[in-house]
């Protein structure tokens, strides 16, 4: 597959923000008190560098396969660290950590969502498709983490 050179920059402007997603959790796990949090912040930083590589070799002129069928956020069950009642500063602070990374879940799959115009090739299409539906995964898992935890 050749990109041509505008389908090139916007791999490149995606590529940026999934390499600051890959910072925000691995700083984020870094924050977070709560083990069940800072794996769950691991976890995710895993998959944003995944984004990444994946990106990386579109820029190779490789479409990799993907199954668009991502079951991460349904199969997810956080147990319960923080009680409703709980008025921790370590709870404000997840809180805090959790929320904010549900925000840029939701503006990096609006980017995906609407990027995916930009491109000629289909299956390139259906990669960046691939990629919103596990950033929607990702907000997913987050927003059970906030409910289980009585912070939503
Ligand atoms: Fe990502
Ligand atoms: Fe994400």
């Amino acid at each position: 597959m050749v990109l041509e050179q505008k389908e090139m920059d916007v791999i490149k402007e995606l590529q940026t923000q999934e390499k600051s997603c890959v910072e925000k959790y691995r700083r984020y796990k870094e924050q977070a008190c709560d083990m069940e949090l800072k794996n769950l912040f691991g976890k995710i930083e895993k998959l944003e560098q995944k984004h990444y590589d994946t990106l990386g070799k579109v820029l190779e002129g490789e479409v990799p396969e993907c199954n668009c069928n991502d079951d991460d956020g349904k199969n997810y069950e956080p147990p319960v660290t923080y009680t409703q009642a709980d008025n921790s500063e370590d709870k404000k602070t997840d809180c805090f950590l959790v929320t904010d990374c549900i925000g840029t879940e939701k503006m990096v799959s609006s980017e995906y969502n609407s990027k995916v115009f930009r491109f000629a090739n289909a299956a390139l299409r259906k990669l960046m498709a691939d990629i919103q539906i596990e950033e929607q995964n990702h907000a997913e898992m987050l927003y059970k983490y906030k409910t289980a935890n009585g912070m939503a």
